[in-house]
């Protein structure tokens, strides 16, 4: 019982930043992304009765320990679903570093979800994988689906209504991605503790929920209408609302280094001399550049120049879950 699934990773324009429910990941608010064409996993998940527990490849190489209990925890849930007891050998190649701050576990759950219910034989329709994908990292159920994909926060305590859903598919637009590489990193607080700690102790924790259903309405439009300036306006305050929840926090952290706020700078500068570019920023230092392909030369070049950037990676809009 075998299958084999290739999923991408996306990126946040309004962002997912905390949990009413931490066991089964219920969000406290919607949020929308763009899957990118530039990052992926391919999973392979193999159940067979001569396994006699799970075994967990990364990139060829055995994995034990936390990375091992989160994929064994996430075939408990597909093996409950499906009302076996099988154990699985899973093989998964990431074509994104890992746990560096590019999203690795949004591709790296969808693959899972999608390869592991394929192979125990669930056929499950997008909004039932997409639920399931959440309860292993939630921002992974959006990238079920190619282009832009919502994930509706819901309302009900199972999380029955808690799926993400498409709102337009890649071709719609082509909106880039450039991917900026910072040479050193911060000490990381991963997104999990951070939206914890500030959900529990930042005073403007309620001013970010707040400003989420005209924000969500906006990109909305702003997509359908493919109006850039729009789009990316509010993914820019978007962001800058979120990172700011994190300095309230007790005790307050930033994800930001200095070369982040170069980056942003230097964003901010294009936008004064004519180029149109806006920038978001998960929870880490990286800066995530949108443009549309008519600057792709510019932008990369000007980006490259800032000391302190590693790389710049491009990207287009990716392609949903697909089965190899
Ligand atoms: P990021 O998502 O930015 O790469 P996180 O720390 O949020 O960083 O998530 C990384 C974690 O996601 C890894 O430590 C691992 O537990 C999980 N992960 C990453 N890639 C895979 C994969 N291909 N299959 C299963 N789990 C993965
Ligand atoms: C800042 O999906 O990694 O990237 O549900 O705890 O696994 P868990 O968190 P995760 O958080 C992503 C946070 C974000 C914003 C986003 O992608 O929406």
């Amino acid at each position: 019982m075998k299958a084999t699934a290739k999923a991408h990773t996306n990126i946040a324009l309004i962002k997912y930043w905390g949990k009413r429910n931490e066991s089964i990941i219920l969000p406290t608010n919607s949020s929308l992304s763009l899957t990118l064409d530039g990052f992926y996993t391919t999973t392979t998940v193999d159940f067979s009765e001569e396994y006699t527990k799970d075994q967990f490849t990364l990139n060829e190489r055995p994995i034990e320990g936390e990375q091992l209990r989160r994929v064994t925890g996430f075939l408990d849930l597909i093996r409950q679903h499906a009302g076996k007891s099988l154990h699985a050998a899973v093989h998964s190649v990431n074509e994104v570093p890992t746990a560096a701050g590019f999203a690795s576990s949004a591709s790296g759950f969808a693959a899972l979800a999608a390869a592991g219910s394929k192979a125990i034989g669930l056929d499950l329709p997008e909004r039932e994988l997409s639920a399931l994908t959440r309860q292993g990292s939630g921002s992974a159920c959006r990238s079920i689906y190619g282009g832009f994909a919502e994930w509706e926060m819901g309302t009900k305590e199972d999380g029955s209504d808690s799926y993400a859903v498409p709102i337009a598919p890649a071709e719609h637009w082509d909106l880039r991605v450039a991917a900026v590489v910072l040479s050193s990193k911060m000490k990381k607080v991963s997104s999990r503790t951070g939206m914890k700690r500030t959900v529990e102790t930042s005073p403007f924790y309620q001013g970010w929920l707040d400003s989420i259903p005209a924000e969500m309405n906006q990109i909305k439009e702003g997509i359908k209408e493919l109006d850039f300036e729009k789009v990316g306006e509010v993914a820019e305050a978007n962001c800058l609302k979120m990172h700011a929840t994190t300095l309230g926090a007790n005790p307050p952290f930033t994800y930001w280094h200095d070369t982040t706020m170069t980056v942003m700078e230097t964003v901010r500068e294009m936008r004064e001399k004519g180029i149109p570019a806006y920038f978001t920023i998960d929870a880490g230092p990286n800066v995530k550049v949108l443009y549309l392909p008519e600057n792709e030369e510019v932008i990369k070049n000007t980006l490259r120049t800032i000391p302190g950037v590693a790389d710049i990676r491009l990207s287009r809009p990716g392609q949903g879950v697909t089965y190899l």
